[in-house]
């Protein structure tokens, strides 16, 4: 165990944890002043470790590595670097830290493999400030849609604006994506955001699959009045519909097994409080590792949503903001993890993820794996999500001997 390899993950860890849009908590959405900060300090450390770097249209900070022949397939590292509100340290950054680690090491050795290795953290996996996740990886991956250009943020800045203003040229990013042919896989490390291998006292696992997701904008369109004089009976409260919505999602995701789905935003207008509110709008976040159960929750939620509404004779709006199919990880990359595992002596675990990752998005693009890493009590976006750095040393030397791994073997991977 690499203990001061480990040691060095940690403290860049909370070095990009002190970059924040926001005093006292850790918030870094996609493309403002703090990503370009903790974007400039990953670059550094990313040339320090002999790669050539670059950022592409989206935004995406690319390390690259070469090969010790040319022409050669390029494996990608990675993960994302954007948070969520309130964040904890480790959602994303662990993911390129531990890659950049990884070829650290061969840099140090002056050691080149068969093939590149390109590190990439990606500007926007949380989808935070335009409600769409996975855009960074998206437009490596060449499934970003141009209409999220037009996606205005909480400010009314469109994307594509908001891209320009970073130096980016929205209307490049098809250009940014890579071709297939060129890749050998593309492998995240990530912790796992949930209590499985804490509770089997293990250090890491690898994914087998990652939930297909449904993020969809809901709006309860009441009448606003005076809260004084308008009679209970009269009411077309939105916020009131919206609460008996928000519970019948919770009953059906608690009917449903293997399902999660979660309202974790609501707008609430005008929002005064001797104010009937008029309208409010909520996020729906709905998961399930089959992609049919998940659109059949969907459809029956927006069924019970237009019960509520007419019921209270106020008027639904239903935007379906993107769909996120279900993404199997690839067997011959999982089972080159699996077997680093072994060799290194721990025992070996399998699970699925229900949080999403930009792997599911490479997933269209390339062969793509995961390996999990153990937190505590299963925390996550939340300022508690904590790793040991034990854990950390034992991911980082998975992903050595996996490179070494696969080095010996890349010829069989197709
Ligand atoms: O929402 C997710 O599952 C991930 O953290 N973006
Ligand atoms: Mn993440
Ligand atoms: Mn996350």
């Amino acid at each position: 165990m690499d203990e001061t390899a480990a040691r060095k993950i940690m403290v860049r860890c909370e070095i990009l944890a002190g970059i924040s849009e926001e005093a006292g908590c850790l918030t870094r959405p996609f493309l403002c002043d703090a990503m370009r900060r903790a974007t400039g300090e990953v670059a550094d450390w990313m040339r320090e470790a002999g790669m050539t770097v670059r950022q592409d249209n989206i935004g995406n900070l690319i390390g690259r590595y070469e090969a010790d022949r040319s022409p050669a397939r390029t494996l990608i590292l990675g993960s994302h670097l954007d948070t969520v509100r309130d964040a904890g340290k480790y959602d994303g950054p662990l993911g390129v830290l531990v890659a950049l680690a990884a070829v650290e090491h061969l840099h140090e050795r002056d050691e080149r493999l068969p093939f590149a290795v390109e590190v990439m953290a990606f500007a926007d996996e949380e989808g935070m400030r335009y409600h769409t996740a996975y855009l960074g990886s998206k437009v490596v991956a060449g499934t970003f849609d141009p209409a999220y250009l037009y996606l205005t943020d909480a400010a009314g800045i469109p994307m594509g604006e908001a891209i320009r203003a970073s130096g980016g040229d929205p209307d490049a990013l098809a250009s940014d994506k890579r071709a297939s042919n060129d890749l050998l896989g593309y492998c995240e490390v990530h912790i796992e955001q949930g209590p499985v291998l804490e509770a089997h006292n293990l250090p890491v696992g690898v994914v087998t699959a990652i939930a297909g997701q449904s993020r969809i904008e809901v709006r309860f369109m009441g009448q606003a009045g005076h809260a004084g004089t308008v009679p209970m009976s009269g009411r077309r409260d939105a916020l009131a519909a919206a609460a008996e919505f928000v519970l019948a999602v919770e009953a059906h995701a608690r009917a449903q097994a293997g399902m999660v789905a979660t309202v974790g935003q609501i707008g609430v207008q005008p929002g005064a409080s001797n104010v009937v509110p008029g309208l409010a709008t909520l996020s729906l976040d709905v998961r399930h590792s089959d992609d049919e159960v998940r659109e059949q929750a969907c459809r029956q939620l927006y069924e019970q949503a237009l019960r509520i509404s007419s019921a209270r004779g106020v008027t639904l709006g239903w935007q379906v903001l993107q769909e996120t199919p279900a993404a199997a990880c690839a067997p011959a990359l999982s089972n080159l993890l699996t077997r680093a595992i072994a060799s290194l002596g721990y025992p070996t675990y399998h699970l699925p993820s229900g949080a999403g990752h930009d792997a599911v998005t490479m997933a269209d693009l390339t062969s793509m794996a995961m390996l999990f890493v153990r937190c505590r009590g299963g925390v996550s976006h939340n300022p508690a999500e904590s790793v040991t750095q034990a854990d950390v040393g034992v991911a980082l030397a998975v992903l050595r001997q996996f490179l070494t791994m696969l080095a010996g073997a890349e010829h069989s991977l197709a």
